[in-house]
């Protein structure tokens, strides 16, 4: 059986006020020096609860996949906490935080899978890291495969894949290591727009099946509405609006948001 923790029960069953999944606390990120520095994160503060399907929007340059990479510390950031499921990340290092990492599955634009093995050992990879049997990752991996549709995929190599399934094995992947929390930077910019609806429900699938927090990053105004419940709008490494979709749609109340609604209501 599929298992993955069930983050949104936390805080019920302890009958405690629940805890954000994600608590990104004044998060800033300068690169480079001098006359090359760009602030790319001039202090974001979010929250994700449990159970949520949250959307980062915003235009190029934004600073969304800074955001991303600063949650899971691809990035480390100059100022600020990043707080997973109430504990304090920001410092972590060595193998805590590769622990830690596991916690966090993520989900790229472009697949990022390793070419000279199969979906299936595309799949075991992060288990054999984990240290699992063979017997154990070659299970649970057709399992992970089964549940995202490609059970009967499993021996070919990413190039013998259509883009969708590319991203179904991305997904497999991602879960393998039973995540809490699932990152995902431009997950459909790559598909077209039948491939894009099927991934979308996958992840809305697997969001309400196992109670997976999800973050994702988009600049397609309509996957934002086809999943997401709540919206941030970043704009130049700040956080210009935040609400629901359907508040931040209805009404943007800044020039950010409007450009990108605009925008969004021109492409549909
Ligand atoms: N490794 C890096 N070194 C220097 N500058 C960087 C680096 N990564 C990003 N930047 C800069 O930081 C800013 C934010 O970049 P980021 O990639 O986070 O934007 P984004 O919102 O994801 O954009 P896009 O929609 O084009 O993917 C940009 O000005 C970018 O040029
Ligand atoms: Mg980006």
């Amino acid at each position: 059986m599929l298992h993955i923790h069930n983050g949104f029960l936390n805080g019920k069953a302890s009958g405690t006020a629940t805890v954000p999944m994600l608590r990104l606390e004044n998060v800033q990120k300068t690169y480079g020096r001098g006359a090359n520095q760009v602030q790319a994160l001039r202090g974001v503060s979010i929250d994700v609860m449990p159970g949520e399907i949250f959307g980062i929007i915003g235009l190029s340059g934004a600073g969304k996949s800074t955001l991303i990479r600063c949650i899971n510390l691809l990035e480390r950031p100059q100022a600020g906490r990043v707080y997973i499921d109430g504990v304090d990340v920001t410092d972590y290092k060595g193998a805590v935080l590769r622990s830690m990492r596991r916690q966090i599955g993520m989900v790229f634009q472009h697949f990022n899978l390793l070419t000279n093995r199969t979906a299936l050992g595309n799949v075991t990879f992060p288990m054999e890291i984990a240290g699992l049997s063979r017997r154990e990752r070659d299970q649970r991996a057709l399992e992970l495969l089964e549940f995202v549709g490609l059970r009967a995929k499993a021996h070919r190599y990413p190039s013998e894949l259509s883009g969708g399934e590319k991203q179904r094995v991305g997904i497999a992947r991602a879960l393998a290591s039973e995540p809490r929390l699932l990152l995902c930077d431009e997950p459909t910019s790559a598909l077209d727009p039948e491939t894009t609806a099927s991934f979308l429900n996958l992840l809305k699938d697997i969001n309400r099946r196992l109670g997976l927090t999800i973050v994702m990053v988009t600049h397609q105004m309509h996957v934002v509405r086809a999943v997401c419940g709540r919206v941030a709008v970043l704009d130049q490494g700040r956080v210009a609006e935040l609400g629901t979709v359907a508040e931040v749609f209805a009404a943007p109340k800044t020039e950010a948001a409007r450009r990108l609604v605009k925008e969004a209501a021109i492409g549909a």
